[in-house]
């Protein structure tokens, strides 16, 4: 009888730690339930929060730069041809930090895990690789390139009638500004009127340093084309669509639209 009270303590031990097991079983899912998680795909990625992806993945936004690769180059010495713009500062950072967190980021852009993430095949990255996979998802990536383009593309001075040719030789004959005499009231006024952009923004820093309009025209292209960027009606625009411009749509994204204002144009 001397035992009873301790056994009770035990049991009541053992009950509440179940309980307890069991609630964290409810609320923390396993590591394949989590890579699964419904708001990885369509519908529900659409209107994913960040907070809610980075309930889990909050590591892709903290600082997690090596001080020297494992071949000996010191990250503080390093600089790519990328990074040699007038408007690139501070510290080397993550691919995310530097399109989501650190200060240029912050200025000019808004964007969202779900800019980018639209979802993609965990499986192989591929839907070809099984009955179940899932073929509307991109191939072999987690972010479809085209995303990237948009920033990422060449400088289409081709098709700017009056420029000679490359930016970075024939800048200086406009000052190395893209406002002055073109663009600030001349060609194509009405843009980035886009969710992952802060167009105000855009054109206060860009009135005052051309490399930040170049920067996403050009600067940093990884791409050897151009994105076809939609284009917009604009005040005093010519009657005239020329040729390369037949096919190009005249608004952006329906998804980057969402929560934008559209902009007035009186023609
Ligand atoms: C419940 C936790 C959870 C949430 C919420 C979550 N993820 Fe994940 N995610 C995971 C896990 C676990 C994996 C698998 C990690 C691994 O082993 O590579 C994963 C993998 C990924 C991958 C890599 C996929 C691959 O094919 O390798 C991406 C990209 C990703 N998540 C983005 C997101 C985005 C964007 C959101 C918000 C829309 C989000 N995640 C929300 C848990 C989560
Ligand atoms: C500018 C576009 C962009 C944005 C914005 C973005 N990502 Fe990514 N993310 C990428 C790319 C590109 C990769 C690498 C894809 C690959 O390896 O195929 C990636 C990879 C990942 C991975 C896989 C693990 C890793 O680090 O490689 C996770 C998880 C992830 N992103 C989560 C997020 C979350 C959460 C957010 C929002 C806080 C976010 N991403 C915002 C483009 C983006
Ligand atoms: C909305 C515009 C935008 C989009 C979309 C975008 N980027 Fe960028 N990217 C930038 C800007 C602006 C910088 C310069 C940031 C800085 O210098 O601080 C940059 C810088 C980079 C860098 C250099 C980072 C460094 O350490 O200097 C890489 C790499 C990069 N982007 C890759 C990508 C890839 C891959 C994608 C598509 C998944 C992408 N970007 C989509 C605007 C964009
Ligand atoms: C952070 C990256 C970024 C910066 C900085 C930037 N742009 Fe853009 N620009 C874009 C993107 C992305 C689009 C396409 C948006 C869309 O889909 O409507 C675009 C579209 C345009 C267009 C097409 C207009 C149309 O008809 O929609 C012109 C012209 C343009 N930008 C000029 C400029 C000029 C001039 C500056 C500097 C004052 C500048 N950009 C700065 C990313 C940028």
């Amino acid at each position: 009888m001397y035992r009873a009270k301790p056994l009770l303590a035990l049991t009541t031990l053992l009950a509440g730690l179940m309980a307890s097991a069991l609630a964290l079983a409810a609320t923390t899912p396993t590591y394949d339930q989590a890579r699964w998680d419904p708001i990885h795909f369509k519908p529900a990625i659409d209107s994913a929060t960040d907070e809610q992806c980075l309930a889990c993945h909050k590591e892709v936004l903290e600082p997690s730069i090596r001080a020297q690769s494992p071949a000996g180059v010191k990250t503080a010495e390093t600089l790519a041809w990328y990074q040699t713009l007038s408007t690139y500062s501070g510290d080397q950072e993550t691919f995310h930090r530097r399109h989501m967190v650190t200060p240029l980021a912050q200025e000019l852009m808004a964007m969202k895990c779900n800019t980018c993430h639209q979802g993609n095949d965990p499986r192989e990255e591929t839907a070809n690789s099984s009955a179940t996979g899932l073929p509307d998802q991109i191939q072999r990536k987690h972010v479809n390139p085209d995303i990237c383009l948009m920033c990422h593309g060449q400088f289409p001075w081709q098709k700017m009638a009056g420029l000679p040719g490359p930016w970075s030789e024939f800048g200086n004959i406009f000052q190395e500004n893209c406002n002055i005499a073109c663009h600030g009231a001349v060609f194509r006024t009405v843009r980035h009127q886009v969710n992952y952009l802060k167009p105000e923004a855009i054109e206060k820093a860009g009135g005052e340093n051309g490399d930040v309009c170049y920067g996403c025209h050009g600067g940093r292209s990884w791409y050897r084309i151009s994105f076809p960027y939609p284009r917009h009606a604009w005040p005093n625009m010519p009657p005239d669509t020329p040729e390369w411009a037949k096919d190009r749509p005249t608004t952006s994204q329906a998804r980057f639209l969402e929560g934008v204002k559209a902009p007035e144009v009186k023609q």
